[in-house]
């Protein structure tokens, strides 16, 4: 963002610079001017009403004028639509006026008054770049939108409905001009409805919430070893016995397809394959390469089940399944999965070995058969049938390799330097590597991987193979209750990443700032992330512990990366999500600002003179300190004795144990006082207990606590 300035001189709109086709003609250019003239032009003096900006992602430019407009009453929609208008832009324009005037009542059509003015100059395509483009201007007498599209001004309302702020006399919109446009064409959430089936409705929530932060791509994950999710009319045991716990009816997928087009989202569905075939051979026993899978598997983890590729059968089903899938999903791209198939099948069966051996698919200078190549086979099979449809293949970077079509687009799982090798190979490539939300990670570590980093070793020319990226919410531990709470906030900051100019989003204290917003924002939509968790809290808290035990569940969060697989409790499909650690949220908001408040009670110590501030700070440590001492005193005996939550006892101690050892250190920190090597060493042991996982959940402010103990 920059600092207030004077208006833009007048360009129209960001969506005439750069390579876009240029669809303002000479008479459109008078009339915005002449409205503009009308409406009156931001100022570049005094107050800055709009600062700092609420807005998320970041947009290219912004400048802050001083009027307001009221939100007191509806604003007139008019929109100069082109000869072919896009269908989604009234539709959307009226869901955003009244997300904008929450009931506000409407105002008879003949009663002058503030316009949102919108203009565009054709349709949106969906999956072509430099369709995103917009302007929008906020002045005390109305909104003016212009872009050359229609997904332009989709954009542009997201923005509108980020700008009111709350003013002692009513809600009010702050005068502004924006001129935005992506930096990334592909913007990605991959939804994994195979291991948990998510319903239409969570679907539909999670659209809109990417529709608020600009995400513009839906990957769906349709299948994988625990479910097959699409009803098939030609093959009907996919539903039957693949879908048994659930799955998409074809109208159901339709319709989410239609709903997230009216938003200017893609849908590209993948179909796992060769690998994560569990639920596809159990329905289909037909294509497996050993006959070990009798039903669809129930527990998580690599399987290593893959179907067999040298069958001749095995052709004409995928032949059927694609031509029938491909047709459900009118997006130019197709993903075919390809991820996590170490041959084993492969290998362990003889007729597969041989066919590998008589066509010389051996690695180099070696005997032994190569499994890699015998999936470049099947990818070339899949990539005819697929180019037959007129898609784009898309794949993960397993399935990269000197054999590999350059046509078909890489997505890189596994590292930066998939993504690179990928595109130095002449593919087109995404990103999702440091994007995978199910590892519980901070946002501002998911903030902190760009698909183009500043020293990428890439040049230009390769740059521009790299379409952009996706943010993953894999669902072994989310199931339709908890994912939006897995999902939001933190997909939003990748969502930045990907949108906004490298330059203006390096500032995390900002980036967290702007997710509360928009964390507000995404509920009122009726993302359930912050609702689902409380209720989960008031549905196992025994009577008179919700307020401890929600303080405990403040400073929670499960363990990171895969290790929630690995610490003794065994899940299947079925296990019921309900326990404390689902309710843990995935970055503790409580953990962060306490960390924060540490930070700067120690600088204030520090400092030669202290600050003001400091006194008010040392009391809110104290004060939360004192919280969580008391939340132990209340909760612990009552832990204890619920087999439901026993296993949580111990972080709940360690809580308490914690918060008394630093109490103590505040008091030492207070007097100026130096702690002594006797209460290091029992500081020490205790904040080494405290960061023991229990129930694969961990106390997320031990680090800060180290710091704040001088440990
Ligand atoms: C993946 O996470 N196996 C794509």
């Amino acid at each position: 963002m920059k600092q207030p300035t004077a208006p833009r001189p007048e360009k129209t709109s960001a969506a005439n610079q750069g390579g876009a086709p240029h669809i303002f003609r000479p008479w459109a250019l008078v009339v915005v001017v002449l409205l503009l003239a009308i409406m009156g032009a931001p100022s570049a003096r005094g107050q800055v009403p709009g600062a700092p900006s609420p807005l998320l992602p970041q947009p290219t430019e912004l400048h802050w004028g001083t009027g307001r407009l009221p939100l007191k009453s509806a604003l007139h929609l008019q929109i100069a639509a082109p000869a072919v208008p896009d269908p989604a832009v009234r539709p959307a324009a009226l869901r955003t006026l009244a997300r904008l005037h929450r009931g506000a009542p409407a105002r008879p059509a003949k009663t002058p008054g503030p316009v949102l003015q919108i203009r565009y100059g054709r349709a949106g395509q969906l999956a072509q770049p430099g369709e995103e483009r917009y302007s929008l201007r906020v002045t005390p007498g109305g909104v003016l939108i212009d872009a050359p599209t229609g997904l332009g001004v989709l954009r542009a309302l997201a923005t509108l409905e980020q700008l009111p702020h709350a003013g002692p006399a009513g809600r009010y919109l702050p005068e502004a001009d924006v001129a935005d446009q992506p930096r990334f064409a592909w913007r990605g959430l991959l939804i994994d409805p195979a291991r948990h089936f998510l319903p239409v409705a969570v679907v539909k929530r999670n659209i809109d919430g990417m529709a608020a932060v600009k995400l513009n791509v839906l990957h769906w994950h349709l299948c994988d070893d625990e479910g097959f999710r699409v009803e098939s009319k030609l093959l009907p045991r996919l539903q039957q016995v693949a879908g048994a716990t659930g799955y998409y009816t074809q109208a159901q997928v339709r319709e989410v397809v239609a709903y997230a087009a009216a938003r200017g989202i893609r849908v590209v569905p993948e179909f796992d394959l060769p690998g994560h075939t569990g639920a596809l051979v159990a329905a289909y026993p037909r294509l497996a390469s050993n006959d070990s899978i009798k039903e669809v598997p129930v527990r998580w983890g690599l399987l290593n089940i893959a179907i067999d590729p040298t069958k001749p059968g095995t052709y004409p089903f995928l032949d059927s399944l694609l031509t029938e899938m491909s047709g459900l999903f009118p997006d130019p791209y197709f993903h075919i999965g390809g991820d996590e198939n170490d041959g084993r099948q492969w290998r362990h069966n003889p007729r597969i070995v041989a066919f590998m051996r008589d066509n010389k698919m051996l690695k180099a200078g070696t005997t032994d058969v190569d499994k890699h190549q015998l999936q470049t086979y099947f990818n070339r099979k899949m990539l005819a049938l697929l180019t037959a449809r007129g898609k784009t293949m898309v794949g993960w970077d397993e399935i990269l390799g000197p054999d590999l079509p350059k046509e078909v687009v890489i997505q890189s799982w596994r590292g930066a330097k998939g993504l690179n090798e990928a595109v130095r190979l002449g593919h087109r490539a995404l990103l999702s590597n440091g994007y995978y939300l199910d590892l519980n990670y901070p946002a501002a570590a998911h903030y902190a991987a760009d698909p183009l980093p500043a020293a990428t070793p890439l040049s230009a020319a390769q740059q521009q193979l790299v379409l952009g990226g996706e943010v993953a919410m894999w669902s072994e531990f989310a199931d339709s209750v908890i994912y939006d709470s897995r999902v939001w906030p933190r997909a939003a900051a990748v969502a930045e990443r990907l949108w906004s100019p490298q330059a203006t989003t390096q500032n995390v204290p900002d980036l967290y700032r702007r997710l509360a917003l928009v964390s507000t924002q995404l509920e009122a939509l009726g993302l359930q992330h912050r609702r689902a968790p409380a209720q989960l809290l008031r549905q196992m808290a025994p009577a008179g512990t919700l307020g401890p035990l929600t303080t405990l569940a403040d400073v929670l969060e499960p363990v990171k990366d895969y290790k929630r697989h690995f610490q003794g409790f065994k899940y299947t499909t079925q296990t019921p999500l309900t326990r404390l650690v689902d309710a843990a949220p995935a970055e503790s908001d409580v953990a962060r600002q306490f960390g924060a408040t540490v930070d700067s009670v120690l600088a204030g110590l520090g400092a030669p003179v202290r600050p003001p501030a400091l006194a008010r700070q040392l009391l809110q440590l104290r004060a939360q300190l004192l919280r969580w001492q008391a939340a132990d005193a209340t909760l612990r005996p009552l832990l204890l004795a619920s087999p439901a939550l026993s296993e949580y006892a111990p972080l709940s101690t360690r809580l308490g144990a914690l918060a008394a050892v630093l109490l103590e250190r505040l008091t030492q920190l207070e007097a100026n006082q130096p702690a002594l090597p006797v209460w290091q060493m029992t500081a020490r042991a205790i904040l080494d207990e405290a960061q023991l996982p229990a129930g694969q959940a961990e106390l997320a402010v031990v680090k800060a606590a180290r710091r704040l103990a001088g440990l």
